[in-house]
Formats: structure tokens, sequence, C-alpha cells
């Protein structure tokens, strides 16, 4: 039952995280960009980031959880013996890598957004949007036994 309800939220966590970004990528940010208002920005930020940062969480506490029913320690990932070890600890990389990011920009770029800063901004959200898709296509490949 564990298992099943952790798959659950890993997958609730993932639509609302990679579906929040790519509207933000596709619907959003190429008209705030066009228009250089980066008020287009914020106020979806503004909104989004009530269930998107618990979105988030919610991936890294069912995703280590989940990890646990493969490896008998996450760190064992790190051998990268085979693509099971490989994916996992692949995806620990790209959540790390996500974080940085999600924090640089809430702390050095949305609190402060300006015309100025919005195309810096715009890498953010771009990178971890692929970072996001990243995670989801290495997900399925270990629910499908690797690629
Ligand atoms: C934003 C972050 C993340 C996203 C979007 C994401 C997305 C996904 C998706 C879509 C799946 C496939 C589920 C299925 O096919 O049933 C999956 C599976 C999985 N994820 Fe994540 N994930 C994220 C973070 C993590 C993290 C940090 C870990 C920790 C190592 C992790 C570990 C796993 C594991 C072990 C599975 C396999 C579960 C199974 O047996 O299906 N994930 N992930």
């Amino acid at each position: 039952m564990t298992f099943k309800l952790l798959l659950i939220f890993h997958l609730l966590g993932s639509a609302v995280w990679v579906g929040g970004h790519l509207i933000l990528f596709i619907t959003i940010l190429p008209k705030a960009l066009r228009l250089r208002d980066p008020e287009i920005v914020s106020a979806f930020e503004s909104r989004y980031e009530k269930i998107g940062v618990p979105a988030l969480i919610i991936q890294v506490v069912t995703g280590i959880w989940l990890a646990h029913f493969y490896l008998n320690s996450i760190f064992d990932a790190f051998s990268f013996r085979d693509s099971l070890h490989t994916l996992i600890a692949l995806k620990i990389i790209l959540l790390l890598a996500t974080l940085v990011i999600a924090v640089h920009a809430r702390v050095r770029l949305i609190s402060k957004l300006t015309t100025n800063n919005l195309t810096f901004l715009a890498w953010h959200i771009s990178t971890i949007t692929v970072l996001g898709l990243l995670l989801l296509i290495l997900g399925a490949g270990i629910r499908s036994g690797g690629f």
C-alpha cells in the first residue's frame, strides 16, 4: 500500500511541477519577453509557487522513499553499477541542480524582477523546465526497467 500511495503522490507532484513549468515556459514567458513586462511572470509566479513549492517538496520526499524500494541506501545509487542505480543517481543530481537554480531565481531575481533581469530569469525558467522533463523521463525509465 505504501508504495502505491507514494507513487500516486509522486505522479501528482510531477504533474504540478512539470505541468506548471510547461505552462509558464510556453504560454507566460514568451508574452512577458515580447512585451518586456516582468509583471506578467510575477503575477503567475505569486500564484503558482503556493502549489509549486509543496509539489517539489513532495517529489523530494516521495522520490527518496521510492528509491529505497530499489536500493538499500540512496548513496548506493552513486556506484552507477547498472542502469537502475545510474537513473536514480541522475535524478538526485538533476534535483540538486533544480534546487540551486530555483533558490537563486527566487532569492536573486523574482523578488526584485525588472525588465533588466527578465532575460536572466527566462534562462532559469527554461533550464528548470528542461530539468523537470528529464526527471519525468528518467522516472519512466525506472518504472519500465531502465533504458
Ligand atoms: C521534480 C522532480 C521529479 C519529477 C518531476 C519526477 C517524476 C517522476 C515520474 C513521472 C516517474 C514515473 C512514475 C511511473 O511511471 O510510475 C518517477 C518515478 C520515480 N522517481 Fe521521480 N521525479 C522527481 C524527483 C525524484 C527524486 C528526487 C527521486 C529520488 C531519487 C525520484 C525517484 C523516483 C523513483 C525511484 C521512481 C520509480 C518509481 C516507480 O517504481 O515507478 N524522483 N518520477
